[in-house]
């Protein structure tokens, strides 16, 4: 028997097909128990896992999802080399105390003739938006979807993907989905660069490189919560030192409004600092509130 074969103490119980999820969370609506989903990708990390200790004290079952979602991946993009660890994956989920793992194939979740798609609008438009196009609309197709069949009561995102969050939240509502969407900050490694899947596809050399983007949006978050100096100068010196550092390019270093993403002009304001920056194969998004 393998880990998540569904048998008490040998793991996680894993659904492969709708109809295993829809049983049990039918089951559980009938003992009039509350249900947290975790919508992830796998190639779990302590940021999955804080997701999941959140979701565990904020209701009495947790469901997490596990699927490389490939309508958030444009033909371009890393489908194929983003890291896949289903068995650690489940490890990780009975370690947890997760109740569920949803691990549908591809065409279990887009069976042939799939048509609809949900389109995230002017909150997906920027930033991550405009360098990935059509990535909000595959995220918020999915997590729709992931709210259809779930139903749960509260969802959560990371902070760390800031624009997703704000997509998710206002689809939710948007849509009366019904299901509280709630947000973790950030979790970090000591050097303070964000945790991510992502992370593991980097070489030593761009390791070493890639704490700078925190401490580089740090400064600038903490010169701007001073009123010392305004966004554009700090965007200016921020792009700057990325470059000098050793990141290959800066695609964008934003100071935005925290719930519209529109452009802050100047500081004392309440904002959000957004950025996507290239290292060797590895593109690194991360955020930090000003303030
Ligand atoms: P994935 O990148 O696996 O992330 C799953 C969830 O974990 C997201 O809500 C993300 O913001 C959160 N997360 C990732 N790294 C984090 C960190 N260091 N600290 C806190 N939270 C972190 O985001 C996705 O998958 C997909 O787009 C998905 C929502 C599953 C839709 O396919």
């Amino acid at each position: 028997m393998s880990i998540g074969s569904g048998i008490p103490g040998l793991g996680v119980e894993v659904a492969r097909v709708p109809e295993a999820v829809r049983r049990r969370v039918d089951a559980w609506a009938r003992e009039g128990l509350t249900v947290a989903l975790v919508p992830t990708m796998g190639a779990l990390h302590e940021g999955h896992r804080t997701l999941i200790r959140a979701a565990r004290s904020g209701a009495d079952r947790v469901v997490v999802s596990i699927f490389v979602n490939p309508r958030q991946f444009a033909p371009n993009e890393d489908l194929a080399t983003y890291p896949r660890t289903e068995i650690e994956d489940l490890a990780a989920l009975t370690d947890e105390g997760a109740d569920l793992a949803w691990v549908p194939a591809p065409d279990v979740v887009y069976p042939p003739g799939f048509e609809t798609t949900v389109r995230a609008g002017s909150l997906g438009e920027p930033l991550e938006g405009l360098h990935r196009p059509g990535f909000f609309d595959g995220v918020a197709t999915v997590v729709a979807k992931l709210f259809a069949l779930v139903r749960p009561h509260r969802a959560y995102f990371g902070e760390k993907d800031y624009q997703q969050l704000l997509v998710v939240a206002r689809m939710a509502v948007d849509l009366d989905l019904g299901v509280q969407v709630v947000p973790v900050p950030t979790v970090r490694e000591a050097d303070g660069l964000a945790m991510s899947s992502r992370n593991v596809l980097l070489s030593a050399a761009d390791r070493a490189v890639a704490p700078v983007l925190h401490r580089t949006l740090s400064r600038m978050a903490a010169r701007l919560a001073d009123g010392a100096s305004e966004p554009a100068a700090e965007i200016a010196w921020g792009r700057e030192k990325l470059l000098a550092a050793g990141f290959s390019a800066v695609d964008y270093l934003e100071v935005r409004d925290p719930r519209t993403l529109a452009p802050v002009a100047r500081a004392g304001v309440a904002a959000r600092i957004l950025a996507a920056v290239r290292l060797g194969p590895v593109r690194l998004i991360d955020n930090l509130p000003v303030g």
